[in-house]
């Protein structure tokens, strides 16, 4: 089998991962190729925060926050391990706060609350120059910068070959050779087929130089919507400063009027950044959708079928679904592969 996965963001390498791990011991040969134009430190997984955080209310799509649910399990599984520094994970804790009393989130009752039961409900107006609500809780990091290389490097271990390409076409693969093409490829996805569903949710980030910050603070604004209000996240070196999120904007420029306006509303919730060094600005676009796509197609190429797996659409929270999403995907790569199997016996 030749599997071609397009796209080195946090979800095609983890796809990958997961294929390998559950098939290289029963699918043989297995070839596992990686087809990007842009690898780290250069896409949208590097930018991110890598803060482990589903949206608060899961709108009764059990299926994402099962996957959440598992990223989760996986990264905490890999805590204790001497790994974990070269991975980017580790625990931080802080505050999600509201401007108006909400519901503790879901993802509190599913996750935190049965590993680390440190949810409590507070008025942080004491901790924070704004008056509001919300609660405390620990929460992993996983941070792309480091996560990414790790996974190329745990990838390229186990004979992964990666091709710095600009995919025009599935098959432009096909013909090629590959027999299943998994298509990972965040939000540019609409390139190589049309999706009206997916669209780019612009975000701006400042890394900042704040060694005293310790806890992050992430606010919600019901108004404002998911992640277009302040949010401060202290990382393994420096601080990120947001938030921003404009949906349909393409533009992958700083821009200093967003810039301004963060930043200002960030001192205003934490006013000792003002004593903090700014480092850099990053824009980036997170792949919006109604809900993740990850399903099998199977497409024609004249005479010839084509393969496809869809894990695309991640929105603001690739890095805290990944691990769930890769192994569905490499679970839909199974089934392939044995319908694959009994179509061969048939024909004997
Ligand atoms: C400001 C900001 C902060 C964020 N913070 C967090 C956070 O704290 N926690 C969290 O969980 N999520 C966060 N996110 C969301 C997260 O970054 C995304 O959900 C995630 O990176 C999506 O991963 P991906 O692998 O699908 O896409 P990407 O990382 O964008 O990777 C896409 C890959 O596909 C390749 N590609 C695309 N088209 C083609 C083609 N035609 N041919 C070849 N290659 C192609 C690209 O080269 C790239 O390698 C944030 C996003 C932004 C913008
Ligand atoms: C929150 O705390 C502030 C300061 O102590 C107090 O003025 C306010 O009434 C409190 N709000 C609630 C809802 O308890
Ligand atoms: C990958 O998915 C995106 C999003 O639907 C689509 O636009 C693109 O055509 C797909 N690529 C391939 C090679 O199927
Ligand atoms: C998109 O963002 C860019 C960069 O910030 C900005 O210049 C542009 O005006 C925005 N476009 C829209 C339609 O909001
Ligand atoms: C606290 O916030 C208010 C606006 O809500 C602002 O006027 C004030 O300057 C802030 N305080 C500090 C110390 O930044
Ligand atoms: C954004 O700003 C940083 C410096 O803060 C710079 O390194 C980067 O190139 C800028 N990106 C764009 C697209 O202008």
């Amino acid at each position: 089998m030749r599997v071609a996965v397009i796209g080195a963001g946090v979800i095609g390498l983890s796809t990958a991962q997961s294929i390998y791990e559950q098939y290289h011991s029963t699918v043989s040969p297995l070839t596992i190729e990686v087809y990007a134009d842009r690898f780290t430190p250069l896409t949208t997984s590097d930018g991110a925060a890598g803060f482990w955080q589903p949206y608060l209310y899961d709108k009764g799509n059990v299926q994402e926050t099962k996957w959440n649910k598992e990223t989760f399990d996986y990264l905490l599984s890999w805590l204790n391990s001497p790994e974990s520094v070269k991975m980017g994970v580790f625990l931080q804790s802080g505050y999600n706060i509201f401007t108006e009393p909400a519901p503790v989130s879901t993802f509190c009752f599913h996750v935190f609350s049965c590993i680390f039961n440190t949810v409590l409900h507070c008025n942080t107006t004491v901790s924070f120059n704004v008056s509001s609500f919300g609660w405390f809780n620990t929460a992993l990091m996983v941070e792309g910068k480091s996560y990414l290389p790790w996974l190329m490097d745990w990838l390229q271990q186990r004979g992964v070959k990666f091709y710095n390409k600009k995919i025009n076409s599935f098959k432009e693969l096909s013909e090629s050779g590959a027999d299943v093409i998994i298509n990972c490829t965040g939000v540019r996805s609409g390139e190589l087929q049309p999706d009206p569903d997916l669209k780019p949710g612009r975000g701006q980030i400042i890394k900042v130089d704040a060694p005293w910050l310790k806890h992050w603070v992430i606010t919600h604004n019901m108004k404002t919507g998911v992640y277009n209000s302040p949010y401060i996240i202290p990382g393994s070196r420096l601080v990120t400063v947001g938030g921003l999120f404009q949906l349909g904007n393409w533009s992958e420029q700083n821009n200093s009027a967003d810039h301004k306006h963060m930043w200002e509303e960030a001192c205003q919730l934490e006013p000792s950044l003002k004593h903090a060094r700014i480092v850099e600005d990053w824009a980036g676009l997170r792949p919006v959708r109604s809900k993740v796509r990850l399903e099998r197609e199977t497409l024609q190429s004249g005479a010839s079928t084509i393969e496809v797996i869809h894990n695309y659409g991640h929105g603001g929270f690739g890095l805290t679904i990944h691990r769930g999403c890769a192994q569905e995907a490499a679970r839909l790569f199974g089934q392939i592969v044995q319908q694959k199997h009994k179509a061969t016996k048939a024909r004997l």
